[in-house]
Parts: structure tokens; C-alpha cells; sequence
């Protein structure tokens, strides 16, 4: 005969707390924290950030001129960190299928799940329409690779836990955030850096809203939400892992400072774990202890890690500068 797990009023159980559970234990927590956003979250107009007049027929349909790399002044660093941006953004339909399949798309969860996605959904178009006005990228070459990345699609690696998914989010969207923001300061254009600022801001009201969610669910349930954001942090991929050329274009953009093992420490996964108090959570079951255990090796190693990835760009930029000399 099985017995059916004791309930806590604090902490359940590991067992107890089944996906649906949790869904429905934050629902209000979803209600409060939507409402917050909507009154923080202002309207921006993409349109406003693009610069018709500078736009130029393409061949084709219309006979314009062919693309060239010398159409605009965008940096190299930026062109690829924005190409890689876009087409993050641009594979919104599968995240929509992933978000809405695991919180559904009734009540406060799912009001979220749209409004959520109507606001990504204004990130693709704001940059593609910057891009392609500006002739920043091979309009050709990004058209292909837009192709080929969303016909692969997007599967989450949380797809199995709810916790999960709430904690990939919350660290995924201040690392978009991130990379927007400092996309933005290397680009070598005030107008692109304007742009992507705009986008990093609502980027960032998705991670708090994420970051809260997670903070109530470190509260009901600990012990699972430890482990969830443990599992996540010690196996975190950016959401456009599966970009074509993906790893060289990240090779570049954590050596141009965009995104790289020091700034995913310390701007992305520290920020969100001081907030939660991760590493002071107490009132944890063995469960909840090895996790943050864990967590905090796994940490310590990437901190390492992180140094010596400071000290081979340091050394770089030393040998960049003597040549220049
Ligand atoms: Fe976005
Ligand atoms: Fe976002």
C-alpha cells in the first residue's frame, strides 16, 4: 500500500508538488505580479527606432541595389551580435508553443503567455526593420539563416519541470537583457544603441516578473526550487544555441565583451541569485541542501573559469594594442 506524502504548510513534500500543483499554487502570484507589469511596462513604438528615409530598394521585384558591407556603418562585432539577437528573437512561435504548453493559456497564466509574447514580438520586428533599413547585414544571408534557424525550432531543456522552466526564464531573459544592452554599446551607431536599450528595458521587466515568480516558489516549495534553479544554472544554454554558426558568433561576441563567461556570472546569474538570497535559503531538506551545495561549487568553478577567460583577453587586447604601436 502507498502512503500518500505528509503535507507541510511551508514546504511539501518533494512529491507533493506536481506541475499542475505549483500552477495553480502561483496563480495569484501570476495575477499580482502581471498587474505590476502592466503598470510598469510602457508603450514604445518600433517604428519610431527605424530610419525610413535611409532606406533603398533591393534587387529583385523593385531593380534596387545589391547589398554591400560598406552600405553602413555598423561595427563587425555589431553586425554579428545584432544577426545573432534577431534570430533569437525571431523564433518566437516556438516559444510561444513551449511557454503556453507548459503554463497554458487560461486564466492570469495565460493572459501572461500573450501579453508576454506580443511584447517579444515587437523585438524581432523593431531590429529586422533597423537592419534592413540601415543595410547593417546581407539581407539575403539573414533571410537564410532566419529560414534555417526557425525550421528547427526552439525545445526547451525544462520542457520536464515546471520549476525549471520558471528558473530558465528568469536568468534567460536578464541575459537577453544583457546582450541587447551591451549589442547596443558596440554597435557604433547612437540609433541601434537607442533601439536596443528600448528592447533591453522590457527584457528586463520579463526577468523580474520571471525573478518573482521564482521568489514565490522558493517560499512554497524549496526544496524542488533549489534544485530547479541548481539543474538550471549548472546546465544554462542561451536560447540561440541552435543558430547556424552559433559557436563562432559567440566566440566573437564574448570577445568583443558583448556576452562571455564574466559578464554571465556576474551580470546575469549573480544579480538574480543575490535577489532570491539563493545562498541563504534556510529551512531546506537534504534535497534543497545538496542543490544549493551544488550550486555554490559549481559557482566557485565558474568564477575560475571566468578568470582566466579575464586573463587570455587581457593578455589579447595587450598584444593588440603593442601591434598597433
Ligand atoms: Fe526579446
Ligand atoms: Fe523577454
Amino acid at each position: 500500500m502507498t502512503i500518500a506524502p505528509v503535507q507541510r504548510s511551508t514546504s511539501l513534500g518533494s512529491s507533493a508538488w506536481t506541475d499542475a500543483r505549483l500552477i495553480l499554487a502561483l496563480e495569484e502570484v501570476v495575477e499580482k505580479e502581471l498587474d505590476r507589469h502592466l503598470k510598469v511596462a510602457k508603450e514604445w513604438m518600433p517604428h519610431e527606432f527605424v530610419p525610413w528615409s535611409r532606406g533603398r530598394d533591393f534587387p529583385g521585384v523593385l531593380g534596387g541595389e545589391a547589398w554591400e558591407p560598406g552600405d553602413s556603418k555598423v561595427t563587425p562585432l555589431g553586425r554579428v551580435a545584432l544577426v545573432v539577437n534577431l534570430l533569437t528573437e525571431d523564433n518566437l512561435p516556438s516559444y510561444h508553443h513551449e511557454i503556453a504548453t507548459m503554463f497554458g493559456r487560461e486564466g492570469a497564466w495565460g493572459t501572461w503567455v500573450h501579453r508576454w509574447t506580443a511584447e517579444e514580438g515587437r523585438h524581432g520586428i523593431a531590429i529586422r526593420d533597423y537592419l534592413l533599413t540601415t543595410r547593417a547585414v546581407d539581407p539575403d544571408e539573414l533571410e537564410r539563416a532566419r529560414m534555417s534557424h526557425m525550421s528547427e525550432g526552439f525545445a526547451s531543456d525544462n520542457a520536464h519541470s515546471m520549476l525549471q522552466s520558471v528558473a530558465y526564464v528568469a536568468f534567460q531573459e536578464l541575459a537577453t537583457r544583457i546582450s541587447h544592452r551591451n549589442t547596443g554599446h558596440y554597435a557604433g551607431c547612437p540609433l541601434a544603441d537607442q533601439l536596443l536599450a528600448k528592447i533591453a528595458n522590457d527584457e528586463n521587466l520579463h526577468m523580474v516578473f520571471y525573478r518573482n515568480l521564482l521568489k514565490a516558489a522558493l517560499e512554497i516549495a524549496p526544496d524542488q526550487a533549489m534544485r530547479a534553479i541548481a539543474d538550471v544554472v549548472t546546465d544554462f544554454r542561451m536560447p540561440g544555441h541552435g543558430i547556424p554558426g552559433f559557436e563562432r558568433a559567440a566566440a566573437q561576441i564574448a570577445l568583443g565583451g558583448v556576452y562571455n563567461l564574466r559578464i554571465h556570472l556576474d551580470d546575469v546569474l549573480q544579480p538574480v541569485l543575490r535577489h532570491l538570497k539563493v545562498m541563504e535559503v534556510d529551512g531546506l531538506g537534504p534535497e534543497g541542501l545538496r542543490a544549493q551545495e551544488e550550486l555554490g561549487v559549481f559557482l566557485d568553478g565558474l568564477d575560475a573559469q571566468a578568470t582566466k577567460f579575464d586573463e587570455r583577453q587581457a593578455a589579447r587586447l595587450a598584444r593588440v594594442a603593442a601591434r598597433k604601436q
